[in-house]
C-alpha cells in the first residue's frame, strides 16, 4: 500500500498540515485559527461472531486514529458492506447499533453512511474529529532519550484467528473483547496531558510494524524490552501452535533486515510483535522523567494493563533493537 502512495502525486495545500506521506494515523487539515480537522476512515471484516460487538469493535478501532493524533472525534459516517443473501438484516441493525454506542461514548455525532452490497461483510467509520493545531501528535517526532509507552496488550491477531477455529479460551476471547472495545479516548487525552511527542495507534502492521514507522519518520531507532511489552497471557502459546495471521508473515517480511535482536529472542516473540492488532493501543513517546506518571495514570483510567516498553534512542540507519 505505501509503495502505491508513492505513485500518488502529494497535495499541494497550505492547509494540509499532516498528509499521506509519512505513514501518520490521519489526515490533518488547517481550518481555521489553532483549529484543524482530524479524518480518516476504517472498516474492517467481523473479528467475532456477536454483530453487536463486533460494531463496537469496528467503531473504537476507527475512531482510535483521531485519539493517535491527539485529536477528538466530533462526527462519525458508518461505512458497510453486506451480503445481497445470507444474513438476516437484523445482523445489520445489530453492527450499526453496536458503533452508534461506541461513537456516542467517544462524544461523536453519527451524522450518516453508506452501505453497499458485498461478497464479504465489513463494517467500519469514516471519523473527522478536531484537533488544536500546535498540539498534533505525529507518528514522527520521538526524540532520543524519550521512553515508549504503550496503552494496551497485543496479540489479538492471534487470537481472533484461533477463535474462527475455536482453538482459544473464553477467557481470553473475553478479555481481547474488553481491550478491543475499549476507546483510546482517555489514553490520547492523558497523552497530551504528559507532553507526549510522538504517537501511534497499534493495529494492521503490529507492534513491529508501527514502531518502524515512528523509528524511520523520527530518524531514529526504537529500543523496546520484549518483557515489558504487555500481552495477552495466551497469546504466546497460541503462536507457538502455528496460530497466525497472513498479515503477519507480511509484517515479519516488511521489517526483515530492519530489527536487531539483542539477547537470545524466543521466534514465537519476534511473531507476536509482527502479530496484526485490531483496535490496539497508543505507542506513544515521550520525555523519559513523564513515562511513569503517564502509566500511572493510564492505568487509574482504565488502562490497567499499560507499560513502559523501552525507549527511543539515536542510531543511523533508524530501525528496531529488540530486547528479550
Ligand atoms: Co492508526
Ligand atoms: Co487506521
Amino acid at each position: 500500500m505505501r509503495a502505491i502512495l508513492k505513485g500518488l502525486e502529494p497535495t499541494q495545500d497550505p492547509n494540509l498540515l499532516v498528509g499521506f506521506g509519512t505513514s501518520d494515523d490521519a489526515g490533518v487539515y488547517l481550518l481555521e485559527g489553532d483549529t484543524a480537522l482530524v479524518q480518516t476512515v476504517d472498516f474492517i471484516t467481523p473479528v467475532v461472531d456477536d454483530p453487536e460487538i463486533f460494531g463496537q469493535v469496528a467503531a473504537a478501532n476507527a475512531l482510535s486514529d483521531v485519539y493517535a493524533m491527539g485529536g477528538v472525534p466530533l462526527t462519525a459516517l458508518n461505512i458497510c458492506c453486506f451480503p445481497g443473501s445470507g444474513i438476516d438484516r437484523s445482523v445489520l441493525a445489530s453492527i450499526l447499533r453496536g458503533g452508534a454506542s461506541k461513537a456516542r461514548e467517544a462524544g461523536a455525532a453519527l451524522v450518516g453512511g453508506h452501505t453497499v452490497q458485498d461478497a464479504e461483510l465489513k463494517y467500519g467509520l469514516s471519523v473527522t474529529g478536531k484537533v488544536d493545531a500546535r498540539r498534533i501528535v505525529r507518528n514522527s517526532t520521538a526524540s532520543p532519550g524519550d521512553a515508549l509507552v504503550l496503552t494496551k496488550p497485543i496479540g489479538t491477531g492471534a487470537i481472533i484467528s484461533a477463535y474462527r477455529n475455536r482453538k482459544v479460551t473464553d477467557g481470553t476471547v473475553a478479555e481481547a473483547v474488553r481491550q478491543m472495545t475499549r476507546l483510546n479516548a482517555s489514553a490520547g487525552r492523558l497523552m497530551l496531558d504528559h507532553g507526549a511527542r510522538a504517537c501511534t495507534d497499534v493495529t494492521g502492521f503490529g507492534l513491529l510494524g508501527h514502531a518502524l514507522e515512528m523509528a524511520d519518520g523520527s530518524g531514529l531507532s526504537l529500543r523496546i524490552r520484549m518483557a515489558d511489552v504487555p500481552r495477552f497471557e495466551e497469546s504466546l502459546a497460541l503462536i507457538k501452535k502455528g496460530i497466525g495471521t497472513r498479515m503477519t508473515r507480511c509484517n515479519l517480511k516488511l521489517a526483515e533486515g530492519r530489527v536487531r535482536i539483542s539477547g537470545s529472542l524466543p521466534e514465537e516473540c519476534l511473531t507476536l510483535l509482527a502479530d496484526p492488532q485490531t483496535s490496539g493501543g497508543l505507542l506513544i513517546a515521550l520525555p523519559a522523567e513523564s513515562a511513569a506518571p503517564l502509566v500511572a495514570a493510564l492505568r487509574e483510567a482504565g488502562d490497567e494493563r499499560a507499560e513502559r516498553i523501552g525507549e527511543v534512542v539515536a542510531a543511523s540507519p533508524s530501525g528496531l533493537e529488540i530486547l528479550s
